[in-house]
């Protein structure tokens, strides 16, 4: 056999990913300039974790992506430097390597461009630049080792183009799938689900149009269309000052406002959700459409954390896409969303249903909501 056709050979059999995803999960995509190495991953890993980057050397990534916390913080939105809170809550990085934008509104469009942003918001890591971070990933010892051995690169060569890079690296691993649903679905493994499960989920592909937004494929399922919607969170209690809002925000962000710092910074420009992205009226309030996987265990809800159990969750799309009932919808609320008139079992059937999308590594990981009780009202009911 030629040497170059083994040699495309063994590259091939060799792909670190190729077909090993978690059962229920799609391949990973890998970008070309970005391929996944052992070393690199754990630089990222060690990036991840570095406290150092931030003012007070006290706020790694993990302090609000902590892996025991199935790597998020369980708070309502996120404790930065010195206990500044922002305005969201913080997403799981679980299978975010999938998403095809990061963030809740997507203003960025990968895992390489996301991870510069925290490292500067003044709620968050607060760096003034990214020369702090490039400081220490030139003469930290261990880091020169590694960014030489992973990129070949030392001193002014290593940028934040690497640092970017590894981080995203580690954060490709973290993918996970496995769960019961994947079990039962995937793997034809019917005792998988409990009866409640099974009914949960007719529920949520018929009744609930969950399945509409959180998409379900023949082979696989990221539960998310990465689509933007507005489903009444946030907004509904400031609609009257939408327009103004979205007229200043257009007005600073043409005088050169970040939008990243304006989001995170205001609890009402926060509202404006993809709209501060895209300036497009039709998507005042819309945010993206969260995996479900992991989700009984990333408690609080939502981009503001306001919902705080998967029953709030519930009867809030069971009233049409408001926490109350009687309470006025948004002006820009989508089309999908819209009372769903189901029981209080059939509720409770798609809360078990997603229940059973918990990956096996995330199983035992206590939630910020185990002992908040249930809320009785249930909302609209037939
Ligand atoms: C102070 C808490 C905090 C720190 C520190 C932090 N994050 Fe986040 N992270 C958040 C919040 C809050 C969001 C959501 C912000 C938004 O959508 O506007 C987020 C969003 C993300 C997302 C997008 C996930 C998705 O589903 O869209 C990724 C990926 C991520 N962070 C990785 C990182 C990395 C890498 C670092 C370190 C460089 C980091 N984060 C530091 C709180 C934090
Ligand atoms: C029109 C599209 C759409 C439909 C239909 C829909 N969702 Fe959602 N879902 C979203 C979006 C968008 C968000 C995030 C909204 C926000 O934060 O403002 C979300 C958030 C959630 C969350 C919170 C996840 C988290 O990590 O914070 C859960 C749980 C959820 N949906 C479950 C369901 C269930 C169950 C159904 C069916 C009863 C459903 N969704 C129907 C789009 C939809």
């Amino acid at each position: 056999m030629p040497a170059k056709i083994v040699l495309f050979l063994t590259a091939f059999i060799m792909a670190p990913w190729a077909n090993s995803e978690p059962l229920g999960l799609p391949p990973l995509p890998v970008p070309v300039d970005n391929p996944q190495t052992p070393e690199k991953i754990a630089l990222g890993a060690k990036l991840f974790n570095d406290r150092r980057f931030s003012t007070t050397g006290e706020i790694a990534c993990a302090h609000c992506h902590a892996p025991e916390k199935a790597f998020t913080d369980l708070k309502t939105v996120s404790e930065g430097i010195n206990g500044l809170t922002g305005t969201r809550n913080a997403p799981t990085v679980i299978n975010a390597a999938y998403f095809k934008s990061q963030f809740w509104d997507g203003r960025e469009p990968s895992l390489e461009r996301q991870s510069t942003q925290p490292l500067l918001n003044p709620v968050e890591m607060a760096l003034p630049n990214h020369d702090p971070v490039l400081k220490i990933a030139r003469t930290d010892p261990d880091y020169q080792k590694a960014f030489r051995a992973v990129f070949g690169k030392s001193g002014e060569a290593v940028t934040m183009v690497e640092v970017s890079r590894a981080i995203a690296a580690f954060e490709r691993t973290l993918i996970a799938g496995d769960s019961p649903f994947d079990r039962y679905y995937f793997g034809g493994e019917t005792g998988a689900l409990t009866p409640a499960q099974v009914r949960g989920f007719a529920l949520f592909l018929n009744e609930g149009r969950c399945v509409s937004c959180h998409t379900v494929e023949q082979d696989h399922a990221l539960f998310t269309d990465h689509r933007f919607h507005n489903i009444g969170v946030g907004i509904n209690q400031i609609q009257d000052q939408v327009p103004g809002l979205a007229t200043a925000f257009l007005e600073a962000k043409a005088r050169g406002a970040n939008v990243d710092k304006a989001v995170l910074g205001d609890k009402k420009t926060s509202e404006l959700g993809r709209f501060a992205v895209t300036s497009l009226v039709d998507e005042l309030g819309a945010f993206k459409t969260p995996t479900l996987r992991n989700v009984a265990v990333t408690a609080p809800y939502m981009h503001d954390g306001s919902l705080k159990t998967l029953r709030e969750v519930m009867v809030h799309y069971n009233n049409g896409g408001v926490n109350r009932q009687g309470e006025r919808v948004n002006a820009y609320l989508s089309g999908g969303i819209r009372p769903l008139h189901l029981t209080d079992t059939q509720i409770d059937d798609l809360v078990a249903f997603m229940e059973a999308l918990t990956s096996p590594q995330y199983a035992n990981v206590a939630t910020a909501t185990q002992t908040t009780p249930q809320p009785t009202t249930t909302g609209s009911k037939p």
